[in-house]
């Protein structure tokens, strides 16, 4: 519905320190339990509350189960041979094959658009990062690859990439086997300018 009053935001000491401790989980090492389906359909419905200017919706998800991933997988692994290390490339699969849930973002710009195709690309980006929030709010570790497969056009072509469109992320949940580790963050003070 729109025009509906929303809530501002208030102070959440909680969501303060879930955004302070986040972190993406190694795809390989989630595992069951991944999100129900009706969590999914929460997170995705989370997901797609996203800025995007000139409200086009710039992308869309497939939801990938673990039947169409291990199928696809197959089909990826001739097309490994000719990556740089075909050995990376084939064990880089298990990322996409291991975790119970996946959905792929798929960045689907309006061309010619008076929103520059940057800015609705941008967005899609955005919405990768808003469907791991969401499946960090239902209690789900979560991860945002792209990987080999994302940019060979005939391996996207198994995921069902149409023309104009490219593949922002493969946005994995489910439960990681193993701790979050933190990596190292920025130094702000060499990444943020303030002027009076
Ligand atoms: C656009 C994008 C693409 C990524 N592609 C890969 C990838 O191909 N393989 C991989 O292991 N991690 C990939 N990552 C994940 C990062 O390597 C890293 O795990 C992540 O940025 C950690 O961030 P966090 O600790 O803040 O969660 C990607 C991340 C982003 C944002």
């Amino acid at each position: 519905m729109t025009d509906t009053a929303l809530p501002p935001p208030v102070a959440s000491p909680e969501l303060q320190t879930r955004l302070a401790t986040r972190r993406s989980a190694p795809a390989q090492a989630l595992g069951d339990p991944g999100p129900t389906e009706a969590e999914l359909e929460a997170i995705l419905t989370l997901g797609a509350r996203t800025p995007d200017h000139g409200k086009l919706f710039p992308w869309r998800f497939v939801v990938l189960g673990r039947e169409s991933r291990a199928g696809i997988s197959a089909q990826l692994e001739p097309l490994a041979e000719r990556q740089p290390d075909p050995r990376k490339a084939r064990a880089v699969l298990a990322k996409l094959t291991a975790p119970p849930v996946t959905v792929l973002v798929l960045s689907s710009p309006t061309p010619g658009h008076k929103v520059p195709v940057w800015e609705q690309e941008l967005s899609a980006g955005a919405v990768c990062m808003n469907l791991e929030h969401a499946a960090n709010a239902f209690g789900h570790a979560a991860s945002w690859i792209t990987d080999w497969y994302s940019y060979d056009p005939d391996a996207a072509a198994l995921f069902g990439v149409a023309a104009g469109e490219r593949i922002a992320g493969f946005i994995h949940m489910g439960t990681a086997a193993e701790p979050l580790l933190e990596r190292p963050r920025p130094d702000l003070s060499a990444k943020v300018e303030r002027r009076p």
